[in-house]
């Protein structure tokens, strides 16, 4: 809205609220599973001094600390099905990690927390370079517009040459390295780390297990040589060769257009090289910054407060059956206690409870500024992708798109006397976001279409019927393997046809065709040429 609208002047935005927003970083780290991304979490808040120990945070089987455990499943499995936000301070620096979902699965998780991001760390194995999902999760990112900092992990383990590496990246998802250190030593025998700025050789010490921070010790030329001889001098000359093809320096510029990326080595597990990567965190990764709305206005970080849900949880606290939200907080101070809007249902929203999380650690927040994420407890009406806002002046965010569902399967309740629960447990999942859930009048509320877009989303639908709504439920798997988004002409042209069905989805009322593979898509295509078949937007 301009002042000629209004008739008012914009208010100048709190010089508080440009300050604290300033020295937040909002971030997660994309990987494939078993690539380190746990065990860079938990050295990532050690460095920051958020935890004392490695290990508090995922509470992963086997190791020591803190176990999660509001999610037997999560446990058993190994795996982190949900997204926990750590919070931790670096320096003068707020630091917000954001977890994406660690499982090989990819599922509309992951995707909305990279909605909620300004920059990702791409975490490869030195022994393995790009694997699959971290090449989907690098196309959310470049889709996104989130900047990249890749981190090679696992460096004292044998793995891959550092240069090939480096072309793997550049050649494979044509992003530009830009080493910002080096390794000393080849993967297996690592030695230490030189800055390629400063030319600065650090190297490392083990603490034993790994579980504390490594000890550093910075290094002139001369003690390099006489300390690493043969592998300091090979790193040199590597270090020439890099500055000829590479360039020597990290530009912002390219950075932040998703065209170059800065690359660091280290090792998770011990501790090498990690604080170094919270440093290029917090030199490269772009503060938070106006967001577009729905009509693509920018949303200035310093207007009052605005938010984006991007995940919503149920029951993470078995002693209270509650449902938080995860906001990002866009715009604006954060108070709790405030009042705020609902832009969907136009409805007051109280912030009473609102929470911080670290790990499965909660903590009352009173506050928060732009980059921040804040949980929101007894979140009924909350979804994901909502916005909510303070203040008179309406702010709504763009929907986050939601995937192309590749799985079906019909799911009923198996006790007959527990209808209720399973409905009410259906109704929960969907409005979390869980999975879609498609009817129809042939097949009635008793037996709804559930459509996943990886698997395992079906076992923590049926795990949380179960033991959260104690409702067990069985699955029929379907004969699917695509969704189209028709219309009412659509749905009555294909009634009635083989290996197609049009289901409503329960969240938006949309109608979806259902449809075999891309041969019976094709067929009904010539049959059919003027009906509504349109691809469901993945990104
Ligand atoms: P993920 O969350 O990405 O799935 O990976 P996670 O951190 O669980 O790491 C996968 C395995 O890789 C773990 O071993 C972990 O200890 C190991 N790892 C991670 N970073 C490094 C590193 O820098 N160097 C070495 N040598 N290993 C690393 P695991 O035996 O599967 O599990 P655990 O029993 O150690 O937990």
């Amino acid at each position: 809205m301009t002042i000629a609208e209004t008739g008012a002047p914009p208010r100048a935005a709190d010089p508080r609220v440009l300050a604290e927003a300033g020295r937040r970083r909002a971030f997660a780290v994309i990987s494939h599973p078993d690539a380190g991304k746990s065990t860079l979490t938990e050295a990532l808040a050690l460095h920051a001094s958020a935890i004392t120990q490695a290990g508090a945070v995922h509470g992963k089987a086997g190791r020591r600390g803190v176990t999660s455990d509001w999610m037997a499943m999560e446990r058993a499995r190994g795996i982190s099905i949900t997204s926990a936000a750590l919070r931790f301070d670096y320096g003068d620096m707020v630091l917000n990690l954001l977890d994406t979902p660690g499982h090989a699965d990819f599922s509309e998780d992951t995707y909305r927390v990279l909605s909620a991001v300004d920059c990702a760390i791409m975490l490869l194995d030195s022994a393995k370079g790009l694997e699959p999902q971290t090449l989907k999760l690098f196309d959310v990112c470049r889709s996104r517009g989130v900047p990249v900092i890749t981190f090679v992990n696992k460096w004292d383990r044998p793995g891959r040459e550092p240069l090939e590496l480096l072309d793997e990246i550049e050649q494979r998802i044509g992003l530009h390295p830009a080493p910002v250190n080096w390794p000393v030593g080849v993967a297996g025998d690592f030695r230490g780390l030189i800055e390629r700025a400063t030319g600065e050789y650090v190297t490392f010490e083990r603490t034993p297990g790994g579980a504390g921070r490594a000890l550093e010790t910075v290094l002139d030329p001369a003690a390099a040589q006489a300390r690493d001889g043969a592998a300091y001098a090979a790193a040199e000359e590597e270090l020439a060769l890099l500055d000829e093809v590479y360039g020597t320096a990290v530009d912002m510029e390219t950075f932040l257009g998703g065209v170059t990326s800065p690359v660091l080595f280290g090792a998770a597990l011990p501790n090498f090289g990690v604080r170094r990567l919270l440093d290029a965190v917090t030199t490269y990764a772009p503060a938070p910054s106006p967001r577009d709305d729905v009509k693509g206005e920018p949303r200035p970080v310093g207007a009052p407060f605005s938010g984006l849900v991007f995940k919503v949880q149920a029951n993470m606290d078995p002693a209270h059956r509650d449902r938080m939200a995860f906001v990002r907080v866009c715009s604006g101070r954060f108070e709790r206690g405030m009042v705020l809007t609902h832009a969907a249902t136009g409805r007051p929203f109280a912030t009473k409870y609102a929470q911080s999380m670290f790990g499965q650690d909660r903590e009352t927040v009173e506050e928060a500024f732009p980059g921040d994420v804040i949980g929101l407890v007894n979140a009924t009406a909350l979804r994901p992708g909502d916005t909510l806002y303070a203040g008179e002046a309406p702010v709504e965010f763009p929907p986050i798109p939601s995937f192309a569902p590749e799985h079906f399967a019909v799911v009923r309740g198996k006790d007959a006397g527990k209808a209720k629960q399973f409905r009410r447990g259906i109704e929960q999942l969907d409005t979390e976001g869980v999975i879609q859930v498609l009817s129809s009048d042939l097949r009635g509320d008793q037996a709804p279409v559930l459509a996943a877009v990886g698997p395992l989303q079906f076992d923590v639908v049926l795990h949380r019927l179960e033991h959260e709504f104690g409702s067990r439920a069985e699955l029929d798997h379907l004969d699917y393997s695509m969704a189209r988004r028709t219309d009412a002409d659509g749905a009555r042209a294909l009634a009635g046809q083989r290996s197609v069905e049009v289901l409503t989805r329960r969240d938006d009322g949309a109608l979806l065709a259902l449809l075999s593979d891309k041969w019976r898509l094709a067929q009904v295509q010539r049959e059919h040429p003027d009906i509504l078949l349109e691809p469901l937007i993945a990104g």
